[in-house]
């Protein structure tokens, strides 16, 4: 049995190309079933719905032994287990902080101030900060990041940004990009032993349905 991790939503609609290029196709959708494990055509292969923070450790634990999951959510999570064979160039987005329009960052930078800063991504965040030498009091939060410093919270965010949409109807402004975002496929490397070959199978067309962009 070989079972894939994948979260619902964009990463679930984005990966069905790529399971159609390895021939799987899902017998129920994951936006109508209650069901977490999902059968496919092929009866050796099945999917988990998690969320997506936690694909990560499914596959290091050994819960799935393939897993699709956000660089964002990959570096957070720190990768441990996980070989990484494939960026996959779906759920494409960038990591950025973003202030309120009237916040001034640069002059905040300049002058060394010690930032409050809300995020999910705390381990992005501190990173990146640190290697600006620039002090920061990182506050942990799980969503709407957003709202953080329109209420005052925080002095800054670092979230993905796609469109820019979310930001500009809550009045803030991207002021720096931190890195490019993109899906990987991550395999846990005891499963890629024993399984080999129907992993590698799967790896393969995953890597023919790629779409690079130009
Ligand atoms: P959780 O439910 O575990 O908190 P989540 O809400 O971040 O996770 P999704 O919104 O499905 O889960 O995002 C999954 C991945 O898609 C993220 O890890 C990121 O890599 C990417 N992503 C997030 N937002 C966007 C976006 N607006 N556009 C494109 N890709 C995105
Ligand atoms: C993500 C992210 C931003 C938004 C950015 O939220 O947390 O809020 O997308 O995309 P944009 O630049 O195109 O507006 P998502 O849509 O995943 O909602 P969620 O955080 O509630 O899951």
């Amino acid at each position: 049995m070989i079972t894939l991790a994948l979260s619902k939503g964009r990463i679930f609609e984005e990966t069905l190309p790529l399971l159609k290029a390895a021939g799987i196709a899902v017998l129920d959708d994951p936006e109508r079933s209650r069901k977490l494990i999902l059968d496919t055509n092929l009866p050796d292969v099945r999917l988990l719905v998690v969320r997506a923070t936690d694909v990560p450790t499914y596959v290091q634990y050994g819960g799935a032994d393939l897993g699709i999951t956000g660089k964002d959510t990959l570096l957070e999570h720190g990768g441990q287990g996980l070989y990484q064979p494939l960026d996959l160039q779906i759920a494409k987005c960038r990591m950025s902080v973003a202030v309120r329009a009237d916040f001034d960052y640069a002059s905040a930078i300049k002058q060394g101030s010690r930032l409050t800063v809300a995020t999910k991504f705390v381990a992005i965040a501190r990173e990146f900060f640190a290697s600006k030498g620039v002090h920061v009091d990182l506050i942990k939060l799980y969503g709407s990041m957003e709202l953080a410093p329109l209420v005052g919270m925080a002095d800054a965010i670092v979230d993905v940004v796609s469109t820019g949409g979310t930001l500009k109807a809550n009045h803030l402004v991207e002021v720096e990009q931190i890195m490019e975002i993109s899906s990987r496929l991550v395999v846990n490397q005891a499963a890629l032993k024993l399984k080999r070959e129907p992993i590698r199978k799967i790896i393969d067309a995953f890597a023919s349905a790629i779409v690079v962009p130009a």
